[in-house]
């Protein structure tokens, strides 16, 4: 079995090393030179090796695990060095997309394996034998591609993937990705639950209730929309939850909204995003925002509530 080296090792990467470990899939992890992360993949068993070294261009197929902005500088640095025919695996289109890649580094070849699921839960999904699907895409490979696929599939099963591996593009994936955390997963529901907290409190309820309500009750809804599909989800809920869903739907989707929220997927599409990226510092934005929520009533309710035994 063709061995994969993962690059870095954060989020993504901590998970798929520790599902490949347990499922005997061959791997090891490679770092940056000086990187404090040696330490904590050596005590977990895992080979390692630094970036750049002779060692570390031996191999045939590569994931990029090290956050999207990093991509550029890492393929400037040694794209040219790669073999011709190496494997380079992108868990998000994003990168390639942006910079082209496969125009770049024509030697190379570029696939798309993207994992939907967040590390932490990749995890917990392997353990639990939760389901969770990828997507992938071979569209810059020429020519043969049955082995690159049979080996994908083997290394998708030891990762957990157990939802299927569905074929797509690049730039699908890229703008699905984003347009998902845009118009859902990063706002409307952290915001919209935070702003519900709020208004709760102000009315004088209890925090430990409005926390339940507004957040953690999020959780249990989502499996239960996610196990049930739409129809079965709202079967299931009470007289008064779909009496409320209604008048909900009617009064908050508007045709603003549906338009503003369209919009979003436009300025993906067109481009707009990607420049409003360029120009934004992200660590700066990251301690607004951490700001924003480190000393929220929601953050502490939040600690207390998970405090608890
Ligand atoms: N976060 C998620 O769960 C998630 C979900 C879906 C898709 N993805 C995709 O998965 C990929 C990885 O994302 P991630 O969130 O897992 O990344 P991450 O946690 O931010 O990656 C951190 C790791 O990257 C290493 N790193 C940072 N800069 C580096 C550089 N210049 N050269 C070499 N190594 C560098 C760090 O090294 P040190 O250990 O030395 O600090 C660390 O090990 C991205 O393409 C992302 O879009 C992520």
């Amino acid at each position: 079995m063709m061995r994969l080296t993962i690059i870095g090792f954060g989020n993504q990467a901590k998970a798929w090393s520790q599902n490949l470990k347990d499922s005997d899939f061959p791997f090891r992890v490679a770092l940056q030179p000086g990187s404090a992360s040696f330490d904590k993949v050596i005590e977990l068993g895992m080979e390692t090796v630094e970036i750049g070294s002779k060692e570390f261009f031996e191999d045939q197929a590569y994931v990029l695990l090290t956050p999207d902005h990093t991509h550029h500088t890492f393929m400037t640095d040694y794209g040219q060095i790669f073999q011709a025919g190496t494997l380079i695996l992108y868990n998000h289109g994003f990168s390639l997309t942006k910079n082209k890649f496969q125009e770049h580094y024509p030697h190379l070849k570029h696939v798309l394996f993207a994992v939907k699921a967040i590390g932490s839960e990749i995890r917990q999904q392997y353990l639990s034998k939760g389901k969770f699907g990828a997507v992938y895409s071979l569209e810059f490979i020429s020519g043969e591609t049955i082995h690159i696929e049979k080996w994908m599939k083997t290394m998708a099963t030891a990762l957990g993937v157990n939802l299927g591996m569905f074929k797509t593009t690049f730039e699908h994936e890229t703008q699905a990705d984003l347009y998902s955390e845009q118009g859902l997963l990063c706002s409307v529901i952290p915001y919209t639950a935070g702003e519900m907290f709020r208004h709760l409190v102000e009315a004088g309820i209890e925090p430990e209730l409005a926390y339940l309500e507004v957040w953690h009750e999020m959780k249990l809804i989502a499996i239960a929309m996610v196990d049930k599909g739409p129809e079965g989800f709202f079967d299931l809920i009470s007289p008064n939850a779909l009496v409320g869903s209604e008048k909900g739907f009617e009064r908050l989707i508007t045709p603003e909204y549906k338009s503003n929220l369209k919009s979003l997927l436009t300025e993906i599409q067109n481009n707009k995003f990607n420049e409003e990226l360029e120009n934004t510092n992200v660590e700066d934005l990251r301690k607004t925002i951490r700001a924003r929520w480190v000393d929220s009533p929601l953050m502490k309710t939040f600690k207390d509530m998970n405090s608890k035994e």
